[in-house]
């Protein structure tokens, strides 16, 4: 684990370097968890943020709960509390204190300063975990940009002590410059460079989006709250499969790729970093162009721990997510996985018109996995146009779109116009549907059949 840190301010560019290397070492950590009067699931947050120190790589030795009722501006909890928390990290030569809150960078340096170790607050650990999970590359460099944005902050207002020579500066400039300029100016720089690969590789990625609705093959993407099992269930469902065809794309982003034996033909799969409780929010602006295989997907595969009491309430924070990612309207079909760990049959639920809607399996043991492929054939094929069109000649825009989309599997074309045999996802023709004209009606009627 490589927490984002500013705490060594004897030499900060230091700890920038080795944080653009993400050395990866076991660290000591004691927990702090806030919370307030009435919360109801205190506990099982608690839990789930002492997994997700585990999972970040932190061996937890201590957990110190505190009431905040109102946050002290100093230390965020009370300065009794904070004493108490100074003893267990000597208690347990801790090197590392997590907050399961978000501190102002003022209180992490407060609280630094009398423990003497490194402090993190949530969103540092959130972010260090997106660093350990983005498998793309673009994932990747949007996890360092927003970690520097985060960083930067704290660079900033945390050495203000040391910033008096910017006063009246005229004329001490240039070597004179103090180590502050310098870090902001390393950051700088490397905050420019990563927003240009970005850039670069989002224009990649518009290209290959606009090729990808030319093949008109349906695009499923799996979403899910932190260890559900999205990359055991995409392993298992992907085995033996190969990479995604688009050659640019495979090499881009490893996590996306073809399967082949659904009943509707040939689909694309995408795995997709977990969601998380509390995310905030310049992180999910930060993640956007990652999770925006969610938003231009055709189906989501939603997976959920069927062994997990509040999967209920983490798939509601998933959906928070995707309604702020603008995914809020693309059609999911549930995976209840890990069912091995409930006493719970392997089945496909069914809503009244007789669609799947939900899979119950286990992507661990490979039980029910059949199932999923039916029911995303189905679904799939539910999501798909296939079907024939009349168009007169009149309508060679129509026509010369459908086909720039690679809509059109046949036609025929005689003095009555084209006889056109359609087949495409439904996603991809919807924006074809919108005019008034006869044709946009024609269309439409295809699209929503009732
Ligand atoms: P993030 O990357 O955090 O979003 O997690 P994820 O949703 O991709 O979960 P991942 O596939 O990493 O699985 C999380 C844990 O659940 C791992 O320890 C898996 O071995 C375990 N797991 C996944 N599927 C099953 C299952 O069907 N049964 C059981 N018992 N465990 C499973």
């Amino acid at each position: 684990m490589s927490f984002p840190s500013h705490s060594a301010r004897e030499s900060p560019h230091i700890k920038v370097v080795s944080l653009f290397e993400r050395e990866k070492k076991g660290e000591r950590a004691v927990v702090l968890l806030p919370h307030a009067r009435g919360d109801l699931d205190s506990e099982s947050r608690a839990d789930e943020f002492v997994e997700l120190v585990r999972s970040a790589g932190a061996e937890v030795l201590e957990r110190v709960r505190a009431r905040v009722e109102k946050p002290s501006p100093k230390y965020y909890i009370g300065s009794g509390k904070a004493e108490e928390l100074a003893e267990a990290v000597r208690a347990f030569e801790a090197d590392l204190v997590l907050v399961d809150h978000t501190l102002t960078p003022v209180q992490e340096r407060n609280l630094e300063a009398l423990l003497k170790v490194r402090v993190v607050d949530r969103a540092g650990l959130i972010l260090d975990i997106f660093a350990q999970r983005a498998r793309s590359h673009e994932g990747k460099l949007e996890v360092e940009l927003a970690q520097l944005k985060h960083m930067a902050t704290r660079l900033v207002r945390g050495w203000t002590h040391l910033d008096t020579q910017r006063g009246g500066a005229i004329g001490n400039r240039g070597p004179g410059e103090t180590q502050l300029e310098t870090d902001r100016r390393l950051l700088a720089g490397r905050v420019k460079m990563l927003t240009q690969r970005l850039d670069k590789v989002q224009t990649q990625r518009t290209q290959q989006r606009r090729a990808r609705m030319r093949n008109t093959v349906p695009r499923v993407a799996l979403v899910g709250y932190t260890n559900a099992g999205k990359s055991t269930l995409f392993n298992a469902m992907t085995t033996g499969e190969v990479y995604a065809a688009d050659q640019l794309f495979a090499t881009l982003d490893p996590t996306v790729r073809r399967i082949e034996d659904l009943s509707c033909g040939p689909a694309v799969v995408a795995d997709t970093v977990g969601f998380i409780r509390e995310l905030p929010h310049d992180l999910v602006a930060a993640f956007r162009a990652t999770l925006s295989e969610a938003r231009d997907a055709d189906l989501l595969l939603h997976v959920s721990d069927a062994a997990d009491e509040e999967r209920e309430l983490l798939a509601s924070v998933v959906n928070q997510v995707l309604a702020e990612i603008g995914a809020e309207d693309v059609p999911q079909l549930r995976v209840m996985n890990k069912i091995d760990l409930t006493d719970t049959q392997p089945v496909i639920k069914r809503d009244e018109h007789g669609m799947p809607q939900q899979v119950w399996l286990s992507a661990h043991t490979g039980v029910g996995l059949d199932l999923l492929r039916e029911a995303l054939g189905e679904r799939l094929g539910g999501e798909r146009v296939r079907a024939s069109l009349q168009l007169p000649l009149s309508a060679g825009r129509m026509h010369a779109r459908l086909a720039s989309l690679g809509a059109i599997v046949s036609e025929k074309v005689d003095e009555d116009g084209w006889q056109l045999q359609l087949d495409a996802p439904r996603s991809v023709l919807a924006p074809l549907a919108g005019n008034s004209d006869a044709q946009a009606r024609a269309l439409r009627a295809l699209i929503n059949p009732e």
